[in-house]
């Protein structure tokens, strides 16, 4: 918890915040309509203000409303749940609670249950895990990702190599860090069709805030391909409904949609697709039924062949209870929200500037609000252009009680892309055991250590991005930062 000091009462000037405010609303009129979240955050997000944060790293994950956390101790409070592997009464009562979540998950996306399974996994990382090990990879196949996807989709590529398929990336082209028109396409027809080939991109990336369009998926499965929609950074701010849009695999981490539980997400999987998976494994949970002296399974089908062992069946009911919270303040008034928010952020940051005139800021990615989400990665720059220390800058922010994130984010390609890091480069370095990231960014010769990301989400308000703003000012001028900056560890 940051804890309130004088110099964060100083510079929260409310005078001066009310006026950018009511000159904001007359630029942005449409964000009236979105007062309810105004309300809720003086209830629901009371915590926010009481502890004084202004907190912008929704992407890393997003903040859970009182009445959920109420709800779910009522809930657990009231009855007697015990392991659903059984059929006891207070198992059952677990089983109908656990399945009553699954069934809310397939609605709140719109997925039939006839087309899709909602498999429980305890993250996205845990979703795209049960495809790398499952998925028939085979010589001939490809596994082919964009730059901008999260490292738990780029460890997929290990799984291809181990059986023998082939691994590819389409790149990105900076400064907007989207795909060129048409080079996905050509990157899908240029490979076997007799193989199995899985394509992975996020919908929105979780470094650049880009949205990639969803049409791929469509190309994609013309082509032949089954395809990963990687959701979970986009998930939290807009609408996904697969009854429009038919990827074969999405994984999502719930935490990022309302902020609790923690440890629990999910694998959208179409059936089809599903069947193609092969367990390379089994465990308690996952069968019929299993033998030692003939060394024979009979496995279960559908959601229930992924789930290892027992699922959180205490937790995986608030999720329930998270989806009905969102459903009430509705996903179109959040995008509508961090939109407008969003654009008067990124307006205000490109238009930092030093004493002589100088940009103050870099912005990677999209720096209009075209098919981009709420998710701004940027540096802030000395008047000579060198960016300024991201260490710094979360020094300065936690004097702010600022909470947003540095570094690269899990997405080392976008990072490649933006700080132009070229493959040969990252050909020609040598990686040893027992590197420290510092270590890695003094080979392959990065400006910095990473970029500044600040992101928004439903409890954002207009004074959490003014006082962003305000914090920003703080390094109009900077020539020099201080030597004694910690080591950075890993990334
Ligand atoms: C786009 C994207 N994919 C996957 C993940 C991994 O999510 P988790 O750490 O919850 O498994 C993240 C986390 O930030 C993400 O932003």
């Amino acid at each position: 918890m940051a804890i309130a000091s004088p110099t964060r009462q100083d510079e929260f000037d409310t005078g001066r915040l009310r006026q950018a405010e009511a000159e904001f609303l007359e630029t942005h009129p449409g964000f009236r309509e979105t007062a309810h979240l105004d309300e809720l955050r003086k209830t629901e997000y009371a915590r926010l203000d009481a502890c004084g944060d202004v907190y912008l790293d929704y992407t890393g994950g997003s903040l859970y409303a009182a009445s959920q956390l109420e709800e779910h101790m009522r809930m657990l409070q009231e009855r007697v749940y015990g392991n659903p592997h059984s059929v006891n009464p207070t198992s059952s009562s677990a089983t109908i609670l656990v399945e009553q979540a699954r069934a809310a998950v397939l609605r709140y996306f719109n997925a039939p249950e006839s087309h899709y399974a909602c498999i429980f996994t305890p993250n996205a990382t845990g979703a795209l895990r049960l495809v790398g090990e499952s998925y028939p990879f085979a010589p001939g196949g490809q596994f082919l990702a964009t730059f901008d996807n999260h490292n738990s989709v780029n460890g997929i590529r290990e799984f291809a190599h181990t059986k023998g398929a082939t691994s590819a990336y389409v790149p990105l082209e900076a400064p907007d860090l989207r795909v060129a028109d048409g080079l996905l396409e050509r990157y899908l027809d240029a490979s076997s069709t007799k193989a199995h080939n899985l394509l992975a991109y996020p919908a929105q990336s979780n470094f650049s805030g880009v949205k990639h369009p969803l049409e791929w998926i469509e190309a994609a499965h013309e082509r032949g391909w089954d395809v990963i929609v990687d959701c979970a950074a986009f998930v939290p701010t807009s609408r996904l409904d697969l009854s429009v849009w038919k990827p074969d695999f999405v994984p999502i981490s719930f935490y990022k949609l309302f902020g609790y539980p923690t440890g629990i997400g999910a694998l959208l999987a179409r059936r089809p697709a599903l069947e193609r998976l092969h367990r390379p494994w089994f465990s308690g949970g996952t069968v019929v039924a299993a033998n030692v002296q003939g060394e024979k399974v009979v496995p279960l089908s559908g959601h229930a062949l992924f789930e290892d062992g027992t699922v959180n069946y205490l937790g995986i009911p608030a999720v329930e209870i998270g989806l009905r919270h969102i459903e009430r303040i509705g996903m179109d008034a959040i995008s509508a929200r961090v939109q407008a928010l969003g654009r008067w952020l990124l307006d205000g940051l490109k238009r930092l500037r030093h004493s002589d005139g100088s940009p103050a800021t870099c912005i990677y990615g999209p720096t209009n609000w075209e098919r981009r989400g709420a998710t701004i990665a940027f540096n802030f720059l000395h008047p000579d252009g060198r960016p300024i220390d991201e260490r710094y800058v979360d020094r300065v922010a936690a004097e702010h009680g600022v909470s947003v994130r540095t570094g690269c984010f899990c997405n080392s390609g976008a990072g490649e892309t933006a700080f132009s890091i070229s493959k040969d480069t990252l050909i020609g370095a040598e990686f040893t055991e027992g590197m420290i990231l510092d270590d890695y960014i003094r080979l392959v010769g990065l400006p910095t250590g990473g970029a500044v990301r600040v992101s928004l989400g439903l409890a954002t308000n207009f004074a959490d991005v003014y006082r962003f703003m305000a914090f920003a000012e703080r390094f109009r001028d900077l020539t020099e930062v201080p030597s004694d900056l910690p080591l950075r560890l890993a990334c």
